[in-house]
């Protein structure tokens, strides 16, 4: 089997030595090919299973203005874009790997979400672990409201953590300290908390003031966000979270959650 892969930008770069490194033949389909590589066309006339690594508002344009035939599969590794957009390809599937990829990452040993039929599925869940890549199955087909679901989970849970740092570095930088050193001296304890999450779960790896019932601690925190001009909406909504996460293990007493709860709701 031969596989077009449509697009050479970064999940390509990952995607194409993962197939090649897993014996499979991989022909890259560009808008200017270099050496060794062809035109979109010829790449999809030349394959079994087209690949349109493209921007995702790119997907719909590129998927029409190829030559399909009977037998191909036209797959995209969009979380948020629907597999309507690969319409004009006989089949379709989605195969999205949970992971940024910034250039030079490769894919093994993350999750990746498989939306086929039945009759694609199994090879695409076997080309996954070929891959050293661990098959999520998607809902098939995939309700919108599910789709948008799953790929915000997967949005906060990349970028919504860089959001949570940035305003860990505006809280750095008010106290005074240097700013360049706050994300090599911050982002370890991010890393900490996820390993320890992923070894006991995130109710078991919660910590700080709100696990100990400290309502002293989380008082300062919020007085120094106010005497900062920082807006608290966000450690706010994050304290309600820690709260339910350390009330679900069981880490505080009655009276503790009224005290936290009580400081809160006066913010
Ligand atoms: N990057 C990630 O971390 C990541 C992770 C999971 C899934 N994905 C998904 O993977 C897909 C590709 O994302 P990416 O991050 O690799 O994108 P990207 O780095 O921006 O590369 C996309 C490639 O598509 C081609 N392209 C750019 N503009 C185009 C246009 N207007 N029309 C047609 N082709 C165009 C270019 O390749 P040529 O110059 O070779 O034509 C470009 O290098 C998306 O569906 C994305 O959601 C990405």
């Amino acid at each position: 089997m031969t596989h077009a892969v449509i697009g050479y930008g970064r999940l390509a770069r990952a995607l194409v030595p993962a197939l090649r490194a897993a014996g499979e033949t991989v022909v890259v389909g560009r808008r200017a090919p270099g050496a060794g590589e062809l035109l979109p066309a010829d790449a999809a006339r030349a394959a079994d299973w087209v690949w349109l690594t493209v921007p995702d508002d790119h997907i719909a344009a590129t998927a029409a203005a190829l030559p399909w035939r009977a037998g191909q599969l036209a797959l995209h590794c969009s979380g948020a874009t629907p597999l309507a957009t690969l319409a004009p390809a006989p089949a379709a599937a989605g195969f999205h790997p949970l992971k940024l990829l910034a250039g030079d990452a490769g894919l093994a040993g993350v999750h990746v979400g498989i939306e086929a039929d039945a009759a694609h599925r199994p090879a695409l869940q076997a080309l996954a672990q070929a891959l050293g890549l661990r098959p999520l199955d998607l809902p098939w087909p995939m309700p919108a409201q599910a789709r948008a679901a799953y790929h915000a989970a997967a949005n906060l849970a990349a970028s919504g953590v860089l959001a949570v740092l940035a305003e860990a570095q505006a809280l750095w930088a008010s106290a005074g300290l240097a700013p360049a050193e706050a994300l090599p001296a911050l982002a370890p304890l991010s890393r900490g908390a996820l390993d320890t999450a992923l070894a006991r779960g995130l109710a078991g790896a919660v910590s700080g003031p709100i696990a100990r019932g400290d309502v002293g601690v989380l008082t300062r925190h919020l007085d120094a966000l106010a005497a900062a001009g920082l807006d608290a909406d966000l450690l706010r909504a994050l304290a309600w979270r820690q709260l339910a996460l350390a009330e679900a293990g069981g880490r505080l007493d009655a009276q503790q959650i009224a005290a936290l709860r009580a400081c809160l709701a006066a913010r």
